[in-house]
């Protein structure tokens, strides 16, 4: 099957009443974990790259690595998102590689850091979002910012810093015309979430459910959704690690976004955390290993166990057989004339 549009996974999702796990990537391992679990869980699927991915792997390697996924595995619809792209020529050149899909977090400035003012995001959003359309490239904004910091992206701090604001998040959506829209609800990037399992203190999913009943139409991405689970940590500590305890988002609160219009669920350090599990144990168990193979097919195992588990939880298991592809000449066309909506329906107040 070709690289799909993300808008069409999601508006699929929405129709199936189920959410979408957008898994990181930077290697060949993590995308033959992905794909494993896809297959086996029959699930359509999110493959996305940040900044440092692309400039980890090189944007060649890393765009046929997800090209040969696709044509191992035509029966699973495939969207290749760049995840938080932090500016224009960032989502310009993802487009230009293939990408079907690019977030543009105007959230943040150049910098990946430094939050920006509402104009300043509706400004690069809307940008993005001329250039993508008229490509069939999806885009996906960000209102709000969230907390942490990964790879030197990100604004730090707890994820209550500068959770969205529900009129701005309307104003957001109508004025950029995004397909999808990141929310920060307390949430952040990384381990480190928060210091206990989180309640409504400091998890907002009542804003979420504001957002939802304003927006009810428009696909909502819950970032920084790795659940943290204490087992993958023990295993990571048992095998010579240093992790602190720590939660993430269960995902018991994941489902109830997904039941409130979160479509996309964004997902890597869970899979950082099995995959560095994995290795500890081979490392330390077996010191005489030195062949790669012996350590990286565990790592790539309990990444696949992980992302198989998260299709199910989040409902998208099942449904890769549910609908063709259409393609990303076609979807350009829907933009242009009007069949694919870019104007959210607003609820009132
Ligand atoms: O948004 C954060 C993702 O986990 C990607 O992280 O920028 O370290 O590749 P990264
Ligand atoms: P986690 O760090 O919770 O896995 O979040 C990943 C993410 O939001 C990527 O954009
Ligand atoms: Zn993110």
């Amino acid at each position: 099957m070709p690289l799909v549009s993300m808008r069409q996974l999601l508006d699929e999702a929405a129709k199936g009443g189920y959410g979408v796990g957008a898994f990181n990537v930077n290697d060949m391992e993590q995308i033959q974990a992905i794909m494993e679990a896809a297959m086996e869980t029959q699930s359509p699927v999110i493959i996305q790259a940040s900044r440092g991915a692309r400039a980890f792997a090189q944007d060649r390697y890393l765009f046929h690595l997800i090209l040969a996924a696709s044509e191992l595995y035509p029966e699973i619809p495939i969207a290749m998102h760049q995840d938080h792209g932090n500016s224009f020529e960032t989502c310009k050149s993802a487009i230009e590689l293939g990408f079907t899909s690019v977030m543009m977090d105007g959230s943040l400035k150049e910098d990946g850091k430094t939050p920006t003012s509402f104009e300043e995001n509706v400004e690069v959003t809307r940008k993005v979002v001329e250039y993508a359309h008229p490509r069939g490239v999806t885009v996906e904004g960000e209102i709000g910012v969230l907390g942490g910091i990964e790879d030197g992206h990100g604004a730090g701090g707890t994820g209550l810093e500068h959770v969205t604001d529900p009129d701005q998040a309307v104003e957001f959506a109508e004025r950029t015309g995004v397909d999808a829209l990141a929310i920060a609800i307390g949430t952040s990037h990384g381990a480190y979430k928060f210091t206990k399992k989180p309640d409504g203190s400091v998890l907002k999913m009542d804003l979420l459910i504001e957002i939802h009943n304003r927006l009810p139409h428009t696909h909502l991405v819950m970032h920084g959704s790795s659940s943290v689970p204490k087992e993958l940590q023990d295993i990571v500590n048992e095998y010579g690690g240093k992790l602190k305890e720590t939660w993430g988002v269960p995902v018991e609160e994941i489902q109830l976004g997904i039941r409130n219009g979160v479509r996309k669920i964004n997902v890597d350090t869970d899979n950082r955390l099995a995959i560095t599990g994995a290795i500890r144990k081979v490392l330390w168990t077996q010191p005489e290993k030195f062949d790669p193979r012996d350590y990286m097919k565990p790592a790539r195992d309990a990444m696949h166990k992980v992302v198989a588990q998260r299709m199910t939880q989040f409902g998208q298991a099942g449904h890769a057989g549910d609908y063709a592809p259409i393609a990303i000449s076609e979807i350009a066309k829907g933009y242009a004339d009007g069949s694919l909506s870019t104007q959210p329906l607003i609820a009132a107040k």
